[in-house]
């Protein structure tokens, strides 16, 4: 299973230090949590910031867009160095369109979806996505309590993949409240990559923390 930090609850005023630090303590990949202040509440960062810190580090670069019509954006993204992007199920009308984009482009393509939406949502789509990012949060802000029942759509999701190997590839990975007290229970259900933020970023030992969630 991958740990993939969030650089969301990371210092800012340090970033390029702080990604470093999370690449050196055994880190798979790094999430990088884009908000646009209307599909949630909060704002973070965009495509400059990216570009900016894509140089520091040899990490798979996993961009979570949590921003609405996220197709406006996109090749802004992918210029930006992204090597997987995430857009939510709930933000656009467009998710073919962009998934033919970002796979023309050679990236990797996954679709998130909230806590209230059912997976048979996006049943339709698990054939032609590489990821399927199981929001275990309300999306918007790190450090927010785990949802276990959420782990429900998890288990559909590798039922569904273990039933249907010629048709489904994707990878399956939950973002929000992941610790070291859910990481079995988690890791019991089949997830590929775990995201965390605040548990990495606030511990006083990042790679303590990662291996913690590695085993
Ligand atoms: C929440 C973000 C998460 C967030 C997770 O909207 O998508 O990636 O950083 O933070 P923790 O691990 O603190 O719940
Ligand atoms: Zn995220």
């Amino acid at each position: 299973m991958k740990v993939a930090p969030s650089i969301l609850s990371a210092d800012f005023s340090r970033l390029g230090d702080e990604i470093k630090a999370v690449e050196n303590s055994g880190a798979d990949w790094l999430h990088l949590d884009v908000m646009d202040g209307h599909f949630v509440p909060n704002l973070t960062f965009g495509p400059p910031i990216i570009k900016n810190i894509r140089p520091l580090s040899s990490l798979f670069f996993d961009v979570h867009l949590m921003i609405s019509k996220p197709e406006k954006l996109l090749q802004n993204f992918l210029d930006a160095g992204a090597d997987l992007i995430t857009i939510h199920y709930e933000a656009t009308q467009k998710i073919d369109e962009i998934i033919k984009i970002i796979q023309k482009s050679g990236k990797k393509i996954g679709i998130s979806i909230k806590p209230n939406t059912p997976i048979e949502s996006i049943k339709n789509l698990l054939g032609k996505i590489d990821l399927i990012l199981i929001m275990s949060v309300e999306p918007g802000w790190g450090g927010q309590k785990f949802m276990p029942e959420m782990l429900e759509k998890v288990k559909k999701l590798k039922h569904w993949r273990e039933t249907n190997t010629e048709n489904y590839h994707y990878l399956i990975e939950i973002d929000g409240g992941i610790n070291d007290s859910n990481i079995l229970e988690v890791k019991n259900c089949g997830v590929d990559v775990v995201v965390a933020g605040s548990y990495i970023f606030k511990s006083n030992n990042y790679k303590d923390a990662i291996s913690s969630l590695h085993q």
